[in-house]
C-alpha cells in the first residue's frame, strides 16, 4: 500500500545544525507516488472550488502546478525577493531558521478569487501566514491551506486559525 512517508526522508542538520531537513525528491522521482500524493491531495480539496493555486517556493512549486492542472486553476508563484520579474507586493515573515520576504506578483489575484495556499510543509506557520496575507491584500479569499506534511510539535496550525488546513501527514 502506498505510504507517502516512505517517500520522504529526514536530512539531520540540513541546512543548519539542529534542523531535520524533509526531502521530498524521492516522492518526485516517482511518478506513481507523486500520482498518488496528487490524488490524496485532491481528495483533501474535495469539492471546493479554486480559481487560482498558490505554490511558495521553492518546494510548494511542484504539487502546486500538479494540482493546478487537476483543478483547472491558474498557478501563481510567491517567491523569495528579487526573483518575479514585474511589479510585487511584499510580506515579511520569519522562517523555523531566519527572517525572510515573500512576494507576490501584482497582477497575480482578482478581488474575490478564490485561492488555494500549497506548501510542503507546515512548520512554525511564519511563511504559510505571510503568504495568506499577500492573498488577502490582493482581495482573494483563502479556501484551503494545503501541506504534504505538518510538523505538529511547531504549532504553525495556531498561525492559520482562521483558515482551513489540511495535510496528508502529521508528524
Ligand atoms: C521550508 C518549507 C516551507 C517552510 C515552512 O521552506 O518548504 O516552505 O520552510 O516553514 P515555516 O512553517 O516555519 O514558515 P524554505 O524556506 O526552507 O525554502 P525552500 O522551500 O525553498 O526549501
Ligand atoms: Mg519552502
Amino acid at each position: 500500500m502506498f505510504k507517502i512517508q516512505d517517500y520522504i526522508r529526514d536530512i539531520k542538520d540540513f541546512p543548519k545544525p539542529g534542523i531535520v531537513y524533509k526531502d521530498i525528491t524521492p516522492l518526485l522521482q516517482d511518478p506513481e507516488a507523486a500520482r498518488k500524493t496528487t490524488d490524496a491531495l485532491m481528495e483533501k480539496i474535495g469539492g471546493l472550488k479554486v480559481d487560482k493555486v498558490v505554490g511558495i517556493e521553492s518546494r510548494g512549486f511542484f504539487f502546486a502546478t500538479l494540482l493546478a492542472e487537476r483543478l483547472n486553476a491558474g498557478f501563481i508563484p510567491i517567491r523569495k525577493p528579487g526573483k518575479l520579474p514585474y511589479d510585487t507586493l511584499q510580506e515579511s515573515y520569519s522562517l523555523e531558521y531566519g527572517e525572510d520576504v515573500l512576494e507576490i506578483h501584482s497582477d497575480a489575484i482578482k478581488p474575490g478569487e478564490k485561492v488555494l495556499i500549497h506548501d510542503d510543509v507546515l512548520a512554525t506557520g511564519g511563511t504559510a501566514a505571510a503568504a495568506c496575507k499577500l492573498v488577502e491584500k490582493m482581495g482573494g479569499e483563502i479556501v484551503q491551506c494545503n501541506f504534504l506534511m505538518e510538523l505538529g510539535f511547531l504549532n504553525g496550525k495556531d498561525k492559520l486559525d482562521s483558515y482551513q488546513v489540511v495535510s496528508l501527514l502529521s508528524i
